[in-house]
């Protein structure tokens, strides 16, 4: 389904009944199993991406500024060296910092398409038409899309850079991550690029701070999960019975959010026709985040196919982009 949006066009392959049908599958599926869990991709209705591009100014929360101090400064060598005339970007949110890329690839004098691509169409559609203000000789082509599932649908024409930037690559698990790079790669063409924004190992007091800020501001982004599903799927949580933890995991070197029961209850799923019950100090996963180390991401984006050509970082080590070649 393609509209268009005063001049900007937005192409949806998520909609309301494949939505509900993906919703109530994970949902059913993460609640019945032991210990239960839910998928990151559920936290970002617009509630959701406006307390995520709160949580992105926070003090504690550096990936973003970090990120942002890199394409400062590599923004034109990564534009020089892609020769990319058409920038897809997954899980764009709110695009505020590939104004950096736009420009570096405008300057360039190559650029003529962007393609963000977001399960959150409203966030999607509000960056979308501030860019095509922005760069009036830019095509704007905005695709509501689930990145786990849908990479084959992108468009394939010109030569494409495609990055993934703010570290949303560690929200999947190792075995998923294998299969969104390896579908990835799949629908690259020679020339074609990638640029992959990664968030790296560092000292556990300050990765967990940014996953648990002194406002609570991440903590109602965690639990915005549930109000997601009480309004889609008619449950009873409570959220405000549920206390926010994050953790550092060292075994897999990932920062686990969790959403912990504070009490006893029961939980009645109207719409799946479904009652959980949750032990007092009981924890859902809600997320994982995992950091890197830059052999290792060499070594799983070689594993797959892609050749890296430059690893960036900042100037403090604790962010990294990586471009590489398909
Ligand atoms: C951690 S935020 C990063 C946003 C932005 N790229 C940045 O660097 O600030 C993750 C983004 O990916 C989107 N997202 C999460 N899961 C997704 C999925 N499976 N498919 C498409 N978008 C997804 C969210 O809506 C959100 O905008």
């Amino acid at each position: 389904m393609s509209v268009s949006q005063s001049a900007v066009e937005l192409i949806n392959h998520l909609d309301r009944d494949y939505l509900r049908q993906a919703l109530e599958h994970d949902v059913r599926t993460g609640l019945t199993s032991t210990p239960k869990w839910l998928p990151p991709k559920w936290f970002y209705d617009a509630a959701g991406s406006d307390l995520f591009s709160q949580i992105t100014r926070l003090p504690e929360y550096y990936p973003t500024r970090r990120e942002l101090a890199i394409l400062r400064e590599r923004a034109a060598d990564i534009a020089a060296r892609s020769g990319a005339d058409t920038l897809v970007e997954l899980g764009s949110g709110t695009s505020e910092k590939t104004v950096l890329l736009l420009d570096a690839l405008t300057a360039a004098g190559t650029l003529r398409t962007y393609t963000p691509v977001d399960v959150d169409s409203v966030t999607l559609g509000d960056a979308a038409r501030r860019l095509t203000a922005r760069y009036p000789g830019l095509a704007v082509r905005a695709v509501c899309a689930d990145f786990e599932r849908h990479l084959a649908l992108l468009p394939r024409t010109g030569r494409r850079m495609v990055a993934f930037l703010g570290g949303t690559i560690g929200n999947l698990d190792p075995v998923a991550r294998e299969v969104f790079l390896k579908e990835l790669r799949t629908t690259l063409r020679p020339g074609d690029s990638f640029l992959l924004g990664a968030d790296l190992v560092k000292d556990t007091g300050r990765l967990v701070a940014a996953y648990d800020d002194a406002d609570g501001v991440t903590a109602a982004f965690n639990r915005n999960v549930l109000h997601v599903i009480n309004r889609e799927l008619g449950s009873t949580f409570e959220p405000d019975a549920f206390e926010h933890v994050a953790l550092y995991d060292v075994q897999h070197d990932w920062i686990e959010m969790r959403l912990r029961a504070t009490r006893a209850m029961n939980v009645r799923i109207a719409d799946l026709g479904l009652s959980v019950s949750f032990a007092a100090g009981e924890e859902m996963r809600t997320e994982i985040s995992a950091k890197f180390r830059p052999e290792g991401l060499r070594k799983e984006l070689a594993a797959v196919g892609f050749t890296v050509s430059r690893h960036y970082t900042d100037p403090t080590g604790d962010f990294s982009l990586v471009l590489a070649g398909a």
